[in-house]
């Protein structure tokens, strides 16, 4: 696959309003830099905003300098003070034993 962008509906007490969470975004590395990973991202963006939704909102690892520099270009915020928080593996399960 050349690129990919994967993307779904989300919603944001604060705002009230639906969004946008982008899940997955990739440029095969020998078409990067020729303007596609903007195009993609804009395409969600632009029907978010045509849908009315305040907010479209993914997550970066912070190692990821390029990722990071062409989502700051793209005109989004990083936002250092928030956290991920996950829960998987046996952590996940022990939810299920508690059914038994
Ligand atoms: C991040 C990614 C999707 C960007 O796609 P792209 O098609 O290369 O980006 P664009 O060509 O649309 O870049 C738009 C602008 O963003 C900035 N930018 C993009 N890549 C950059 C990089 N490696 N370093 C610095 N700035 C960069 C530039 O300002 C660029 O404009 P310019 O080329 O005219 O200078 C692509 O690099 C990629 O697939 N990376 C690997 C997967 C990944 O990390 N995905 C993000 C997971 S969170």
């Amino acid at each position: 696959m050349k690129m990919v962008i994967m993307f779904m509906p989300s919603y944001t007490i604060f705002a009230g309003k639906p969004g946008f969470h982008v899940e997955d975004l990739q440029v095969r590395e020998c078409y990067r830099r020729k303007g596609f990973g903007k195009m993609l991202l804009s395409a969600v963006v632009e029907q978010a905003v045509k849908m009315g939704f305040k907010r479209v909102e993914w997550s970066v690892l912070e190692w990821n300098v390029s990722a990071v520099k062409f989502y700051e270009e793209m005109g989004a915020k990083v936002l250092s003070e928030w956290r991920v928080c996950r829960l998987t593996g046996d952590a996940l399960d022990a939810y299920g034993d508690a059914n038994c």
